[in-house]
């Protein structure tokens, strides 16, 4: 009794002594382990007459149950130590300056984006968004592309499953063109937004990705006109890329939800194998690039969004985010925009803090 006694002190004094977890197990494997000198005692009872059993079991449980309890009362202090030091020694300090040299960087697309916001945020357009899985309605039918409309095969669309016996009700939007319709559903007119944001197509090159990004532009009011459309364009892409010698070219075109419907060029020319926008196409050394689909708003569309077409009128412009960024930094293969190289983001990425305006230049330093 005295031996178990003695043993259980020298067990708990050096419990309570131990210094880092490693110690605490050692001294539990010794005590309470198979080979442990606590179970070896327990086992001793089984081979004791029930006299002898009833005179020695308590004692022991008793001590079984000390060291244990030292055990895990140990162990949860020193865990909590190293917890406390943690904490200590981890603190954020969050009024310190961020780093100089942040080590992510704004993808060319949101700088894109931001700088488009910007811009069109001077001229009073609001900036709205619309749901990427969009319902035929909206992406289609709304936009005066009836079921079957040949417009549509042009879509590449990625459908839904069918459900509920509903034939391919939902879908990936191919354009942003859909947002032009909630907007006016939801808020009537007069509009004055732009809505970028991701569109899918079932398509891929160096050129096309299944999913790339658009910005749709829409202005509903009275009296509106194509005048109204070319020089907003105008004003919009003199901003963007920074000079003022841009060039448009209005051809006829035709969209199905646009009335009449006009492609627009514009001028550059090849400098240092790159594509500079600028100048006349019609000029020496120049041509006309296609860049983006715009018209007058169609009137059926205007009566689908629930709008009187002989009060309201307006345009829409629908242009490539991707492409834009594009001839502005001058990235030639789009499918790099969407691998997520870190050198490919180091490189064409923007820094956190170049957030685009119009007095500082749109055009942050890449
Ligand atoms: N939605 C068209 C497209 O994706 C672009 C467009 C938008 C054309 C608005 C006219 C008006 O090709």
């Amino acid at each position: 009794m005295d031996e178990l006694n003695t043993r259980k002190d020298a067990a708990l004094a050096a419990i309570a002594d131990a210094a880092t977890p490693d110690a605490v197990e050692a001294l539990r494997v010794e005590a309470l382990g198979k080979q442990g000198w606590i179970s070896q005692l327990l086992k001793t009872l089984g081979k004791m007459t029930p006299e002898e059993r009833q005179e020695k079991a308590p004692a022991i449980q008793q001590a079984r149950a000390e060291v244990a309890d030292a055990i895990a009362a140990r162990k949860q202090a020193l865990d909590d130590a190293e917890l406390d030091r943690r904490l200590a020694t981890e603190t954020l300090d969050l009024s310190l300056p961020a780093p100089v040299t942040p080590k992510g960087t704004v993808h060319p697309v949101s700088q894109v984006m931001d700088e488009l916001a910007e811009i069109f945020a001077d001229l009073g357009f609001a900036v709205k968004t619309g749901p990427e899985i969009e319902d035929d309605w909206h992406n289609f039918t709304a936009l005066n592309m009836d079921e079957n409309h040949p417009a549509r095969a042009m879509h590449d669309t990625f459908y839904f499953p069918d459900r509920d016996g509903q034939d391919r009700a939902m879908l990936l939007r191919t354009h942003t063109s859909p947002v032009q319709i909630r907007t006016m559903v939801n808020e009537g007119a007069p509009v004055r937004i732009i809505a970028p944001g991701r569109v899918y197509r079932s398509d891929s090159d160096a050129t096309h990705t299944p999913m790339f990004h658009q910005v749709e532009g829409l202005v509903i009011d009275k009296d509106i006109h194509l005048g109204h459309l070319k020089w907003t364009l105008e004003t919009f892409l003199k901003a963007f890329f920074e000079r003022d010698d841009i060039v448009l070219r209005l051809r006829p075109s035709y969209f199905p939800f646009t009335e009449p419907s006009v492609e627009v060029d514009v001028g550059f020319e090849v400098v240092k194998g790159r594509r500079v926008l600028g100048g006349s196409g019609d000029a020496p050394g120049h041509a006309w690039m296609e860049l983006l689909g715009s018209g007058m708003v169609n009137r059926r569309v205007i009566e689908f969004a629930g709008l009187d077409p002989d009060e309201w009128q307006g345009f829409a412009f629908g242009v490539g985010v991707d492409r834009l960024a594009m001839l502005k930094y001058g990235m030639d293969d789009l499918r790099a925009f969407f691998d997520g190289d870190v050198r490919w983001l180091q490189h064409y990425g923007f820094s956190p803090f170049d957030q685009p305006t119009l007095s500082a230049g749109v055009g942050a330093t890449a």
